[in-house]
Order: structure tokens, then C-alpha cells, then sequence
């Protein structure tokens, strides 16, 4: 069974998934869902801006019969890309994103980013952008055509705000999260209002010098409790209660990283992978957004 945990919508959502960001091409993704399925991955995170939901769509109407599942047993998340943040654009985009998964409904749906622009966190109609962004939401929810929703790359005063102004809170908030990372505030913050904190980038990247997975100290306690670092670094997060989406090409890594909660890491090993903190962003650093 699964490990989940039972967001404010009412929906139980898995504590781990998959994530697919830089993971396309049909074959590649076809690839990458069916081993993670045989793994026993049952969540997906995608994104409009990720270009790939047609293939996780195709992929999902051959790969579901062959594992004997139906569209209710898996939980698809997908994310509005910051270009079309607004009322009504909201909407639309939505359902873009429902038609290319081939889905009626998305499990999840959040906003990437609480920004318009990547590239321009001044603009001032970012907040006007956002919250209009949630009415569509809402009424998304309202309809059925989101089980949950919420926001992705938001801090703390961009979820004051947005508790300020909502009907319906946001069930997730979805950030970079790992030992360089420990976004202790809002991790504290998220628990207060019954946020579920999921992280993204646990592992810190893709990038060629990786220097999460190759940490001295993460080195060093998986020597000693005899797990990859990999597997350090995801069940640190889990085991604050933190939901996780690691992604990988490779199937013996799809499955490594699912084979997380048959072990436990104790009080002072979690407190040595806490104390790296550094506050580095390896993905993206939304402080600036107003
Ligand atoms: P690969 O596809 O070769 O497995 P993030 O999700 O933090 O952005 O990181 C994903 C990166 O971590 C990818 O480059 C992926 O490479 C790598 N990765 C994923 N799982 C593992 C693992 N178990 N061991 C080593 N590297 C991994």
C-alpha cells in the first residue's frame, strides 16, 4: 500500500509520485510511466509548460489496461503555466490541459508560479493575475473538473493573500524542498493552515554537478544506514511529513527511489541533513514576485 495523506479538499492524495518535468518525447515517456507503474507509482506531476501531457496522455490509455488500473486509481496533477494566469485564460487553459491528457478530471491542478512573467516579478498585475487565476479554480473545483487545488512556487505572502481573498484554500503548495533548502518558516507555516507541503527537486536537479546527491554528509549517512543517497534524501522529506515527486529516466532509479518506507532515519541523522541548510535554490527563486 501506498503511504497518502488527506488534503483539505477531502482528497486522499499519495505521499510520493512522479515527476516528469524535462521527461517528453512519446517512447521516453512511454518508457518512464510504464516502469514507474511496475514500480507502483500511482501519482504524476505534469505541467502545460513541460509539454508533455499529450504524451502522458497517450501513454496512459495503453499503459492503465496493462497494469489492470482504471483512470480513479491513479492521481494525475497538472499546473497552469504563468503565461496564462487570469480569469477566464485560467479556464481555458484548464481545459487544454484535460483534453491533452485525454482525462475528464485532474486530480490536482496548481498555479506554477505567482507570477505572469518568469522573467518580470515587478509587473504589477501579477496579484490581479493570481487571484483571478483562483476564481477560475474555484469553479474548476466546483465542477468536478479538479478534485483539489493549489499553488506551486508561492510564499508566504502570496498565500496570505490568497487566503485573504479565497472561498476554497489551496489543498498543496508545491516548492523546492531538500537539505540545502529547508524552508523551515514555510514548512511551519504550511502545517499551521493544513497546507500539504509537497517538494519538488529533493534530489537538487538534473544539472551536471549535482552537489545534493553528492554531499559529504548525505554520502555519509547512507553509508551508515546502507541506502543509496538518493533514497537519504526523499525519505528525509517524507518523514516530515513532506510529499515528494523524484524523477528519473532510468528504471533502476524509478524503482530505488520508491523503495523509501521500509526504513527510518533517526532524530540526529535528520537533524545532521537539517543543519546543511544553505538557502540555495538549484530550480527557481520566486522571493522576488510581488
Ligand atoms: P536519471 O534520469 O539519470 O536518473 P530532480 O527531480 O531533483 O530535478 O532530479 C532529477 C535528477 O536526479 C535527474 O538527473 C536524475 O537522473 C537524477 N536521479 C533520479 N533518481 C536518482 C537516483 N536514485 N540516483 C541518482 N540519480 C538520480
Amino acid at each position: 500500500t501506498i503511504k497518502c495523506v488527506h488534503l483539505s479538499s477531502g482528497v486522499t492524495m499519495p505521499l510520493f509520485g512522479l515527476g516528469t518535468f524535462k521527461i517528453r518525447g512519446q517512447d521516453t515517456v512511454h518508457q518512464v510511466l510504464d516502469a514507474a507503474l511496475a514500480a507502483g507509482y500511482r501519482s504524476f506531476d505534469t505541467a502545460s509548460v513541460y509539454r508533455n501531457e499529450e504524451d502522458i496522455g497517450k501513454s496512459m490509455q495503453t499503459l492503465l489496461p496493462k497494469y489492470g488500473l482504471c483512470r480513479q486509481e491513479i492521481f494525475i496533477t497538472s499546473k497552469l503555466a504563468p503565461k496564462d494566469q487570469g480569469q477566464g485564460a485560467c479556464r481555458e487553459a484548464c481545459l487544454q490541459s484535460l483534453s491533452r491528457l485525454q482525462c475528464s478530471y485532474l486530480d490536482l491542478f496548481l498555479i506554477h508560479w505567482p507570477g505572469t512573467h518568469k522573467l518580470r516579478p515587478e509587473d504589477p498585475h501579477h496579484k490581479e493575475n493570481r487571484l483571478g487565476s483562483w476564481a477560475d479554480m474555484e469553479q474548476l473545483h466546483e465542477e468536478g473538473k479538479v478534485k483539489s487545488i493549489g499553488v506551486s512556487n508561492f510564499l508566504q505572502h502570496h498565500l496570505e493573500e490568497l487566503m485573504k481573498a479565497c472561498s476554497v484554500k489551496p489543498a498543496v503548495l508545491q516548492i523546492e524542498f531538500h537539505p540545502h533548502l529547508v524552508q523551515r518558516d514555510l514548512l511551519q507555516w504550511c502545517q499551521q493552515h493544513d497546507v500539504h507541503f509537497q517538494a519538488y527537486s529533493s534530489l537538487g536537479t538534473s544539472n551536471q554537478d549535482n552537489k545534493l546527491l553528492t554531499d559529504a554528509t548525505v554520502q555519509d549517512v547512507a553509508n551508515r544506514v546502507n541506502r543509496t543517497p538518493a533514497q537519504v534524501l526523499l525519505r528525509w522529506a517524507v518523514q516530515q511529513g513532506v510529499g515528494i515527486l523524484p524523477k528519473s529516466t532510468n528504471p533502476n532509479h524509478i524503482k530505488e527511489n520508491s523503495d523509501i518506507f521500509d526504513f527510518e532515519l533517526g532524530d540526529q541523522i535528520m537533524q545532521e541533513l537539517t543543519t546543511l541548510s544553505r538557502d540555495t535554490h538549484y530550480c527557481w527563486d520566486p522571493s522576488a514576485v510581488v
